[in-house]
């Protein structure tokens, strides 16, 4: 029984069909846990948050034989492959349509899905945290709720500044701090797919060039090696000491974020902060090109630049051209959004394999008789993520020991 009904479902491609189908045969422990976890979420009702990507429709697919109902919103207009919300509103699921010139909560979209199930979900499936914050609303009553899952750092910050630690209101699985999520997504698959765009949109030879990578964690540490792997002069800034000295440790040259947008050819931010702000404009040499890793388009100040500029040119698909009126020229890639998915496909289909059955796992451990019962922020346990890194290697064919 639903309260909210889906938008008329358009014909979708052949070409994305065969796209999905090839995702499908990438993502072999999404596929495998169909039969083996069969009826794991009967009867759940999952609102879910995120990109809307094939990647993330095999997880879809996984979740329902699983037993589950879905309503999902995206993450983004930007991140939404339209081919696949039409494959997934043709299987029934229901997708409210981007409500135009809405801010990055997507507002709208939110309310829909909390309100698609008669008593609201009983699950959240979340990337970023605007899922979780509406679902705190003073008004908002979820009476058959047991949880949650949060994939993105950045999300689990925004959670933890506004409700401490164990303010929440139900039980948050942070995923982002699983050991298996973090080595293979965001440090293995989102450095290749963000140099891979980098490059694309660019269209310039990245040898030779100084690369300045913003953020030096999972994702900009990645990004760091690769760069430096294809010949660049790279340059890490960081906030926090301890791990601006594992850049140093590393082999990186460590700057102020104002001195490095002086001579640098190329900017990625991967912070979860805001980092290139329009304090930073005067600062930039020019001829610089800036690109977003991060999950919001905050962390690269796009509107200043938009209002700044005296001419504003896309030049190539995914790479915008400002003039200021000093005659400085800055463009900008992807237009800030997360570069692998604005301009590319986003990670690895082995890759999102990896990442959303670790949600998936995060969504069982909630459900199990040891799973947290009480508010609070809560990891995985480590002996789900070992399992799925051991079902892995054995579709693999590799073994461990
Ligand atoms: N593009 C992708 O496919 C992809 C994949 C995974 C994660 N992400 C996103 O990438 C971002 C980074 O993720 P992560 O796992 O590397 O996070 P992380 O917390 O491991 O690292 C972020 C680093 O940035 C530093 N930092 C914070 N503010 C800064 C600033 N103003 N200047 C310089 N450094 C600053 C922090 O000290 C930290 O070391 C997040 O927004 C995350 O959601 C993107």
């Amino acid at each position: 029984m639903t309260s909210t009904s889906s938008p008329e479902p358009t014909k979708p491609s052949q070409q994305s069909l065969d796209a999905l189908a090839w995702a499908e045969e990438q993502m072999t422990l999404l596929t495998g846990l169909r039969g083996d976890e069969r009826g794991a979420l009967a009867g759940q009702r999952i609102v879910m948050r995120g990109h809307i990507t094939k990647e993330s429709a095999v997880q879809v697919r996984t979740l329902r034989a699983l037993g589950a109902e879905i309503a999902w919103c995206a993450s983004s207009p930007v991140t939404t492959d339209p081919d696949i919300v039409a494959v997934m509103t043709c299987e029934g699921v229901h997708i409210p349509p981007d409500a135009p010139g809405e801010g990055r909560a997507g507002e709208q979209a939110i309310q829909d899905v909390l309100d698609h199930f008669g008593r609201g979900p009983t699950l959240l499936l979340d990337e970023g945290g605007d899922l979780l914050l509406a679902a705190h609303a003073d008004d908002r009553e979820l009476p058959d709720i047991l949880g949650a899952v949060e994939k993105t750092g950045s999300g689990m910050v925004r959670l933890k500044q506004r409700f401490g630690a164990d303010g929440t209101k139900f039980p948050v699985l942070a995923v982002d701090t699983s050991y298996l999520k973090h080595v293979v997504d965001n440090s293995g698959g989102a450095p290749q797919s963000v140099v891979e765009c980098i490059m694309r949109a660019s269209g310039t030879l990245l040898a030779g060039r100084t690369f300045v990578v913003a953020g030096f964690g999972g994702v900009g540490s990645g990004i760091a090696r690769r760069a430096a792997g294809l010949g660049c002069r790279v340059i890490v800034t960081e906030v926090r000491p301890t791990v601006a000295l594992r850049a140093l440790v590393e082999g990186f040259e460590v700057m102020r974020l104002a001195d490095a947008l002086q001579v640098a050819d190329v900017v990625c931010t991967a912070t979860g902060e805001q980092a290139v702000t329009a304090a930073h404009l005067p600062h930039m040499r020019s001829e610089i090109m800036l690109a977003n890793a991060g999950h919001f388009a905050d962390e690269l100040p796009v509107a200043a630049l938009r209002e700044a500029a005296v001419e504003v040119k896309e030049v190539r698909s995914g790479r915008t051209r400002y003039l200021l009126p000093d005659g400085r020229v800055i463009t900008v890639l992807g237009n800030g959004d997360m570069i692998n998915l604005a301009v590319g496909e986003g990670n690895p289909s082995e890759v999102m394999d990896v990442t959303f059955a670790t949600q998936i796992a995060a969504l069982r451990y909630l459900l199990s008789e040891t799973g947290p019962r009480e508010p609070g922020v809560f990891s995985l346990p480590v002996d789900y993520e070992e399992e799925l890194a051991q079902r892995k290697l054995d579709l693999m064919g590799l073994a461990v020991g």
